[in-house]
């Protein structure tokens, strides 16, 4: 607890340097902000984390991006080519559609540079959930076009996607975000389902292959609690979808460069895209 203690004594004296100017009732205001630092300082302290998860519903690693704080978050600001990637499997997929007429939602949208890209290519009707609201409101800091457009839930996916009204959305994706959830994930996927319109798109974007990982990579260390690896081909189609596109990112070709910028915690090329049209079954 010592680093939080130093955290607090830190963030005292910038507050009271920031309020004094104006005043006792000006320092007041300080008050909530300090209560919130305070509570995510001790949120973030991981033996906290690990016996909160225990007790809530969340897990660990939920818990770990709930409370991950503007300097972690900054690099999610930095875009990438993937996101021209997923751009494209939504554009050459949806049949005679105009993009501004689309439906979007991401989970796990973050500070939203996948949602920017989307939006500074045409499609408009977009919405994100995520868990961090700090993430949330550096999208309202670095993107004010994409902030002012889009719609963004905060909360955890599993439990806020429920809002959402059935067969709504013509597109739904994910971008390393379900490799990381490892609780109530079977309601998600079937929401995800009920969501997604007839005909619509549901596109992963996640690392899937724990042998390439733990093997290829030559890794020594198992990080499957790190990471939830999963076949999403076999998620989805149970679920009546049938899948009509898969890029590996340790294959050769443009596409598949693009998407191993989407690289695991220690090196690039185990991600899997793949794009999913809901055939309406089941
Ligand atoms: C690795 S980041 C990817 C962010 C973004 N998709 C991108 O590509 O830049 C994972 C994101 O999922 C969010 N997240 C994790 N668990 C979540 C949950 N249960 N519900 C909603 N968001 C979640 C995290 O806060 C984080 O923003």
């Amino acid at each position: 607890m010592n680093s939080t203690k130093a955290k607090l004594d830190r963030f005292w004296s910038l507050t009271i340097q920031k309020y004094r100017e104006g005043g006792v009732l000006n320092l007041l205001k300080a008050i909530p902000e300090g209560i919130k630092f305070l509570y995510k300082q001790i949120l973030s302290e991981s033996l906290i984390i690990d016996v909160k998860s225990k007790l809530s519903r969340y897990s660990s690693k939920e818990l770990y991006y709930k409370t991950r704080s503007e300097k972690y978050l900054e690099r999610f600001t930095e875009d990438n080519e993937a996101s021209n990637l997923l751009f494209k499997l939504v554009n050459r997929n949806i049949d005679d559609t105009n993009l501004s007429d689309l439906s979007v939602l991401e989970i796990g949208c973050n500070a939203g540079r996948r949602a920017n890209y989307l939006h500074e290519n045409g499609i408009r009707d977009l919405y994100g959930i995520e868990i961090n609201d700090t993430a949330i409101e550096l999208m309202d800091k670095n993107f004010p076009q994409l902030s002012s457009d889009i719609n963004v839930t905060e909360g955890r996916a599993q439990d806020v996607i429920s809002k959402f009204e059935s067969n709504k959305f013509d597109v739904v994706y994910t971008v390393s975000v379900l490799m990381h959830l490892d609780n109530d994930v079977e309601q998600l996927f079937d929401e995800i389902k009920r969501i997604t319109k007839p005909d619509g798109l549901v596109i992963t974007m996640e690392c899937e292959n724990s042998e390439y990982v733990l093997n290829k990579l030559d890794l020594n260390e198992d990080y499957s609690d790190w990471q939830k690896h999963r076949n999403y081909q076999e998620v989805f189609e149970p679920r009546g979808f049938s899948q009509v596109e898969q890029i590996n990112a340790w294959d050769a070709g443009n596409e598949a460069e693009q998407l191993s910028v989407l690289r695991s915690h220690y090196k690039n090329g185990t991600h899997t895209a793949r794009v999913f049209r809901n055939t309406g079954s089941l």
